[in-house]
């Protein structure tokens, strides 16, 4: 998957939140940069996006929680991006 596949559907601000906030671990095209499961290209098949909601804000498994960092709406923007990569 190419970066532009990756970020398709995303914002500008979205991709700025996610380059921000999330690339350091998941990389530039969702491919994850620290294991496999890491990798979020298909996250929307494994994940609804309450799911995908609740990991951003609460974190878990090695992941840190976002819920102080972003507002709920650019966490909500985020999960419901990443739920559609299926
Ligand atoms: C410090 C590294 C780190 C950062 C920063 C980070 N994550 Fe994660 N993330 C992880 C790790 C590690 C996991 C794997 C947890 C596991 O093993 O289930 C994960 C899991 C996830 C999952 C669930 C994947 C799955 O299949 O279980 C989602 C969704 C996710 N992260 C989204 C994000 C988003 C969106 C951001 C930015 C707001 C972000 N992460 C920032 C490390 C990080």
């Amino acid at each position: 998957m190419t970066k532009e596949q990756a970020m398709a559907g995303a914002s500008d601000e979205i991709q700025t939140i996610y380059t921000k906030n999330c690339l350091s671990c998941h990389g530039g095209s969702l491919e994850g940069k620290i294991g496999p499961n890491t990798n979020l290209q298909k996250v929307g098949s494994r994940m609804n996006k309450e799911q995908i909601a609740k990991q951003i804000n609460q974190g878990g498994n090695g992941m840190p929680g976002f819920g102080g960092k972003l507002k709920p709406e650019e966490a909500e923007a985020l999960a419901a991006w990443l739920a559609e990569k299926k």
